[in-house]
């Protein structure tokens, strides 16, 4: 079979390749299988017609069939890819090869023409395409994360809206650099962006949180998931980086550990407070027998060095249990504060001597108030006691002495605060440059009882104390110290309100007039506890008044009901069934003009007493109690 033959059947066979000739003019001459398969023209259809006839209208007129021709005349190959259009009119995407044929002897003598269906490969790659732009479209519009990519170098090749918005950088000012510029300088020198890569390298992929760096040099928290990218034969073509700024979730997070964390502080302080301020109270009644009885004691044992060495030692050692008792009651707020407007550079001032003779030599101390200081609503001797166990405790921490900075600067607070109330307040600070305290110590130093002093040296209860004090009267105690460098404690106190016009010295503020002597009055006492009850008993005849006793509101009542003279009540306020206050009350309704003392341990009377009752503050010695009773019946109601 000649050569010639042979390739006529095999082009001819050939199904998928359109494959024929024209002539130089264009017109078809030959036709095989493919191209009756391809374009549906039978061979007797299509011989002797322009190949133009397959091109679409458009092309057609716009000339393409004379310049494919043209191309492939000059060039000898024209290769190229467009719409053509089958018999029945439907178009197909072909892929089209024209070559310019000579013969032997070099005399052009046509075109071959090599056509091939592609419109399923370019549908799919349309698809392709579609789908990835509209993947990129939705990578692009994303806010919540920063998804972009890394070069497999970790440079940034592409930035989506997320990343702009999240790490403040347009695309075409990061694009091209190095992503170790988002981490922090700590991060970078300890080698995490290169760390981050090569897990992701090793274990397929890195997730972490860590702070990141904005293009403004805010920090956020963020959470960062790498993913290497390779292609079909594993090639590492980069990274995909997704990271979410999760700051507010973080913090959040803290805020809710940290509320968790202070309620249980206070629920924990609730209840140390009750259980003190409890055992307090009772502590206080015991004392007060004792330190009642032994007053009495003193005065009938005859005089004699020995036992008046015991008794004073007695005396001391009841005195001593009656001040802890008071900071007991500090701590719980529960004691008895007598506010007023208190100048607290004069206070201070006034304690130079009692801080000389508390800190001892070694010791300086230097007061800073400026002048002008509007007053403080407190307590001055509570507000004294607080200061002055400041002091001690900045002295002990500087044992081989030092100076103490005791000074005072206005403040005004504007929003709510856990503690504070917006307002203005005095911050009194005392500050030493002792040996301060270690985290775990400061976090537990207001703690009551917690002390590092030693057993029998410390009560651990000064801070507590104190800080009581400073809440009591609307105020907080902050403290901040350091390990070796000392501590600084804030007392802040609400202003007093002024009043309109400056007082002129009230009669109230003008010292106490010596209580002229009241003896043989028929003193009502009331109180619960029979210890009480007997020693101020005691106290009351001593002072040479006839004592009716009632261990109950109701037995007092009972008393009273009978005509029995009574010149004098004196009760205890806590009291189960009926308070000292509601027998007060009761009292006054039918016998208005008889005084009554109430007796308190604690802060617990009610700011508005109705009933004008003189109050005195439990445990009282004798002395007090002949003040009272003096000052009770000088303000007597007649
Ligand atoms: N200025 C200070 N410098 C260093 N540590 C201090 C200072 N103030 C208090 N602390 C620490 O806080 C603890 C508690 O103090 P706090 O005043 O409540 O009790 P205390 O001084 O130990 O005993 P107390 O005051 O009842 O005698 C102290 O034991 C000490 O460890
Ligand atoms: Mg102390």
């Amino acid at each position: 079979m000649a050569d010639d033959i042979r390739y006529r059947l095999l082009v001819e066979a050939v199904a998928d390749y359109a494959i024929y000739m024209i002539s130089p003019q264009g017109v078809v001459t030959s036709w095989n299988s493919g191209a009756r398969r391809l374009k549906g023209y039978a061979a007797d259809e299509i011989l002797g017609q322009n190949f133009a006839t397959f091109y679409t209208d458009e092309d057609r007129a716009g000339g393409l069939p004379q310049r494919v021709l043209a191309a492939a005349t000059n060039e000898g190959r024209f290769e190229g890819e467009g719409w053509r259009v089958r018999k029945d009119g439907s178009r197909f995407w072909a892929h089209v090869i024209v070559d310019r044929i000579l013969d032997e002897d070099g005399v052009f003598i046509g075109f071959a023409k090599i056509t091939r269906d592609l419109t399923e490969r370019r549908r799919s790659e349309e698809a392709l395409k579609r789908s990835e732009e509209r993947f990129r479209l939705l990578v692009q519009g994303v806010t919540d994360y920063a998804i972009y990519m890394l070069d497999p170098d970790g440079r940034v090749t592409n930035w989506n809206f997320g990343a702009e918005r999240i790490k403040g950088y347009l695309p075409q000012e990061i694009i091209g650099e190095h992503f170790s510029r988002f981490y922090t300088e700590e991060d970078r020198a300890a080698g995490l962006p290169q760390i981050g890569l090569e897990t992701a390298l090793r274990d397929g992929r890195f997730e972490k949180e860590g702070w990141r760096v904005r293009k403004d040099g805010k920090r956020f928290w963020a959470n960062v998931v790498i993913d290497p990218i390779r292609n079909e034969q594993g090639e590492l073509l980069g990274f995909a980086k997704i990271t979410r700024d999760i700051t507010e979730r973080r913090e959040t997070q803290k805020a809710l550990e940290q509320a968790r964390e202070a309620f249980f502080q206070a629920q924990k302080m609730e209840a140390i407070g009750q259980l003190t301020g409890g055992v307090a109270h009772d502590f206080n009644n015991l004392l007060m027998a004792i330190l009642g009885s032994l007053d009495l004691l003193r005065k009938r044992l005859p005089q004699e060095p020995r036992t008046d060495r015991l008794l004073d030692n007695a005396m001391h050692a009841a005195q001593r249990g009656a001040s802890l008792t008071q900071r007991m009651l500090a701590f719980a707020r529960r004691q008895e504060l007598k506010t007023e407007p208190v100048d607290a550079a004069r206070l201070v001032e006034s304690m130079n001597d009692l801080l000389g003779r508390s800190l001892g030599g070694a010791i300086t101390v230097e007061t800073r108030f400026p002048s002008g200081l509007r007053p403080v609503t407190a307590d001055p001797a509570q507000l004294e006691l607080a200061l002055l166990n400041l002091a001690v405790n900045a002295r002990d921490a500087m044992p081989n002495g030092g100076e103490i900075v005791i000074s005072g600067v206005e403040r005004v607070v504007t929003v709510q605060g856990p503690r504070l109330a917006p307002g203005r307040y005095l911050c009194i600070s005392v500050s030493d440059t002792g040996e301060g305290m270690d985290e775990e110590t400061l976090a537990r130093a207001i703690e009551p009882f917690f002390t590092t002093k030693g057993v029998g040296k410390g009560t651990g209860l000064g801070l507590s104390m104190a800080q009581g004090t400073a809440e009591q009267l609307g105020g907080e105690l902050v403290l901040t110290s350091a390990k070796g460098v000392g501590t600084t404690v804030e007392l802040w106190l609400p202003e007093a309100i002024e009043k309109a016009p400056a007082p002129a010295p009230a009669p109230a503020a003008s010292p106490p007039p010596v209580p002229s002597p009241v003896g043989g009055l028929t003193i009502l006492l009331v109180d619960d506890d029979a210890l009480v009850l007997v020693s101020t008993a005691e106290m009351l005849e001593d002072l040479g008044h006839q004592v009716l006793i009632a261990s109950s509101s109701e037995a007092a009542l009972a008393l009273l009901s009978t005509d029995r003279q009574v010149d004098l009540v004196i009760t205890d306020h806590a009291m189960p069934e009926m308070t000292g206050l509601e027998l007060a009350e009761i009292v006054k309704a039918t016998r208005p003009t008889l005084p009554i003392i109430l007796a308190s341990g604690f802060a617990e009377l009610p700011k508005i007493v109705k009933a004008d009752v003189y109050k005195l503050a439990k445990p009282f010695s004798q002395d007090a109690l002949n003040r009272a009773i003096a000052d009770a019946f000088a303000q007597r109601a007649f």
